[in-house]
């Protein structure tokens, strides 16, 4: 029977190096880079929230204890800014603080891919269904990406990837999806593969890093062998999956980012800086005037 549980947590996985923003990474980790100035990871914890999660599992690594005092309260930075009278700032860090309890913060001990970080969550998810956003991708919606996915998932139950087309030569810098019968509000999926060959993609769909995901794929993770890159990949463990589960397609439509790289990085600062009323009026002319 397919599980249309509700979906009360997700998993962050915060784990990577970020050794392409050296020596910007050294110190502090690239989800805590800032988007003209709220870092990375907190506009995915809000597209979660805004979907319904209730719980925020982060999967973290060595020098990424920075994560966890951004979501917890700052007394003394509080104390000065009440004592300032700086009402705006200390209103702005109450409202994005996550509920006591809300969040949980796990260690991914070594670099073993993405399919071993989110198997690091097990015993946080317990047996409950849950969604997963890599951080690296910064997704700008009216709707943010995972309370479509939620829309999708309320119809079909099961588990649910989102995807987005991207130009055929770069189908192989990701998961690729293969398209079946249309649904309503997406579509079936009828395979996955990771990083493929050239000439191979089942389609021009890529997997865009939200995912809403039955707890039995932590079984197949448990005895998964390595994948593509010689990482244990979630692709992989989804594919097995999929063959007891239902899988369905949400096509995304709005704008992202692939903030994991320089471009991306920055194509995400401008087009955020350009939605801002308090910035756009202050660099939108220098910007035109920069790239001529
Ligand atoms: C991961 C996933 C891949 C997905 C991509 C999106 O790859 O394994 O399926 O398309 O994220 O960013 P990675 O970026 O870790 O190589």
């Amino acid at each position: 029977m397919t599980s249309s549980k509700k979906v009360r947590k997700a998993v962050l996985p915060v784990a990577g190096l970020g050794t392409r923003f050296l020596p910007g990474t050294k110190a502090v980790p690239k989800e805590m880079l800032n988007i003209v100035d709220k870092p990375v990871v907190q506009y995915v914890v809000e597209e979660a929230m805004a979907a319904g999660i209730e719980h925020v599992v982060f999967v973290t690594g060595r020098n990424k204890a920075v994560i966890e005092d951004h979501f917890d309260i700052q007394y003394e930075l509080n104390d000065t800014l009440k004592n300032r009278g700086k009402n705006a700032e200390l209103e702005m860090l109450n409202s994005m603080l996550p509920k006591a309890g809300a969040t949980s913060f796990t260690r991914q001990q070594e670099p073993l891919g993405l399919g071993h970080a989110v198997w690091c969550a097990r015993d946080i998810i317990g047996d409950e269904p849950f969604a997963l956003l890599l951080p690296d991708m910064v997704m700008q919606d009216k709707q943010g990406c995972l309370s479509g996915m939620m829309d999708l998932y309320n119809n079909t139950g099961g588990n649910v990837i989102s995807v987005e087309e991207v130009a055929m030569e770069d189908a192989h810098k990701y998961g690729v999806v293969g398209v079946g019968e249309e649904l309503d509000g997406g579509f079936e999926i009828t395979g996955m593969v990771e990083k493929p060959a050239r000439g191979s993609e089942p389609s021009n769909l890529f997997i865009n890093g939200r995912y809403i995901l039955q707890p039995e794929i932590f079984d197949i993770l448990e005895t998964q062998e390595r994948g593509a890159g010689n990482e244990i990949q979630i692709t992989d463990a989804m594919l097995k999956l999929a063959d007891q589960q239902k899988f369905s397609g949400y096509r995304f439509e709005g704008n992202t980012y692939d903030c994991g790289t320089k471009q991306g990085f920055i194509l995400a600062n401008v087009a955020y800086a350009m939605e801002r009323d308090d910035i756009r009026g202050l660099v939108e002319d220098d910007i035109k005037k920069l790239v001529g």
